[in-house]
């Protein structure tokens, strides 16, 4: 019997296709828009389909307990909501999802905020909320045969990309822009098995590239325009609602870069509400980084309507994206739940990423956004202090640690970069110290350290 009870429907012009109909590019044939899943089952109008609220909270508590492969998967625990394959039996997984929420008392109570959490995605089997659309896309092109995969990347989505490759025995391509992608994330497409094509250009000459070639050759592309992705990506903001029993936070904070993430989010968050599974919408904001800032740079220009693409420069390079490909989808989801859109410094995201360090929490620059993002906010009133507020942090901190070590090394920042956080900076610089191996110049290495308490006791 088929499990599968989607059909794509193009967010453009609204027009419906079955699901193996879409093209290689995963475009609409009639005005190219991209395609988004639907269940006309229950989330169209007139569908009579619709599982029951509170049947499904019970499953998928007790599914936690299960030993059951999928039960295990914090994306296919959710399989209801997300009914693509026609065979369960098809889904790839590695234990994906099912990341912390943790609360962060220092920034909270810097900020004079009550309610501060962040979900860490970064704590995904490969190290980033990629694995959770991976799960489900590739699943997706398992089912259809593919023997081949593909994506241009920043890095994260080329690693999950080839884990769950390697996990299903299919073969995969990584296209990435050649010097500006860190080493942790293209050592794990090599490690995974990929063939890895470092390209001469940046993140949107590799996807032009492969546009070209998912036309030529039977390959199955696993770029965030596949819709598939966003539905295991809308997952988290499953899993943030049930942590809080159902009632969801004032405020969502999430990186934009290609702006799938934010898209399957607000996927996720509406379509709870239409089930009768959370009574309201959070606010989604989107925070990019200053050089890398189209769809901010479009809200502030034109509320959203049209976007320019710009060339993208940043070091956090999981989201320096100068093109964004889901760019509407993001845009609606702002508009629809009542967010907003806004970019943030070099400075300002360096600073972030130490702060959420301060705390234990580890994360790459590209999720420190949400932080320093954050920050702008309570600052101009736009969120209040006892309003709620989940950062998504995306990004495991060891994928870029060079970031993390130039920080403390004080070579990062550019001095004109670095002049407007200085005094914010300076408490946070830990670099390591060179000693003698002896006990004494350990010690003499502690005291000289200005804040080091006398020992207790
Ligand atoms: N954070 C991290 C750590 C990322 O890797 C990405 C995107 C984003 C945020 C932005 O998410 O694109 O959905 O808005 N990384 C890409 C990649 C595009 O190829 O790994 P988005």
């Amino acid at each position: 019997m088929s499990d599968n009870l989607h059909k794509l429907r193009c967010f453009g012009c609204g027009q419906l296709i079955h699901g193996d109909q879409a093209g290689p590019n995963f475009r609409c044939a009639d005005c190219g828009d991209l395609f988004e899943v639907i269940y006309p089952g229950w989330n169209q109008t007139g569908g009579t389909d619709r599982p029951n609220a509170g049947a499904l909270k019970w499953l998928w508590r007790e599914r936690r307990l299960s030993q059951e492969t999928l039960d295990q998967s914090g994306v296919w625990r959710f399989r209801e909501l997300l009914p693509i394959l026609d065979r369960q039996e098809n889904a790839v997984t590695l234990r994906e999802g099912n990341t912390p929420l943790y609360a962060l008392p220092i920034a909270a109570r810097a900020l004079g905020l009550e309610s501060l959490f962040a979900k860490h995605q970064g704590m995904n089997p490969t190290g980033s909320f990629k694995d959770t659309g991976m799960t489900s896309a590739l699943s997706v092109a398992r089912e259809r045969g593919f023997t081949w995969v593909a994506c241009a990347s920043t890095g994260n989505t080329s690693a999950a990309m080839a884990a769950y490759a390697a996990r299903a025995g299919l073969r995969s391509l990584v296209l990435i822009p050649q010097g500006k992608i860190a080493w942790g994330k293209l050592s794990q497409a090599m490690d995974y098995g990929a063939v890895t094509c470092q390209l001469e250009t940046d993140f949107d000459g590799c996807v032009r590239v492969l546009s070209h070639i998912v036309q030529e050759a039977p390959i199955y592309l696993l770029n965030s325009v596949n819709p598939y992705r966003l539905e295991g990506q809308k997952t988290p903001a499953l899993e943030i609602a049930e942590a809080m029993d159902w009632n969801v936070p004032d405020h969502i904070l999430v990186p934009g870069g290609n702006l799938a993430n934010s898209s399957a989010l607000g996927k996720g968050f509406r379509e709870m509400k239409e089930l009768g599974l959370i009574h309201r919408l959070p606010r989604i904001t989107v925070i990019q980084a200053e050089g890398s800032a189209p769809l901010s740079r479009s809200f502030a220009a034109n509320g959203g309507t049209s976007l320019e693409p710009v060339e993208a420069h940043t070091r956090a390079t999981a989201i320096r994206i100068g093109n964004p490909a889901s760019w509407r989808k993001a845009a609606q989801v702002i508009h629809e739940t009542g967010g907003w859109c806004l970019d943030v410094t070099e400075g300002e995201i360096a600073v972030a990423k130490a702060e959420l360090g301060r705390e234990g929490i580890g994360s790459e620059p590209a999720s420190a956004v949400t932080l320093a993002g954050l920050r702008k906010l309570v600052a101009d009133g736009r969120i209040g202090r006892s309003e709620s507020v989940v950062l998504l942090l995306t990004g495991h901190t060891l994928k870029d640690a060079d970031y993390t070590i130039d920080f403390h090394r004080g070579t990062l920042l550019q001095p004109e970069e670095a002049a407007p956080v200085a005094a914010a900076m300076e408490p946070l610089c830990r670099n390591a110290m060179s000693v003698d191996a002896t006990p004494q110049a350990v010690l003499a290495a502690l005291r000289s350290v200005a804040e080091m308490q006398p020992a207790r006791g």
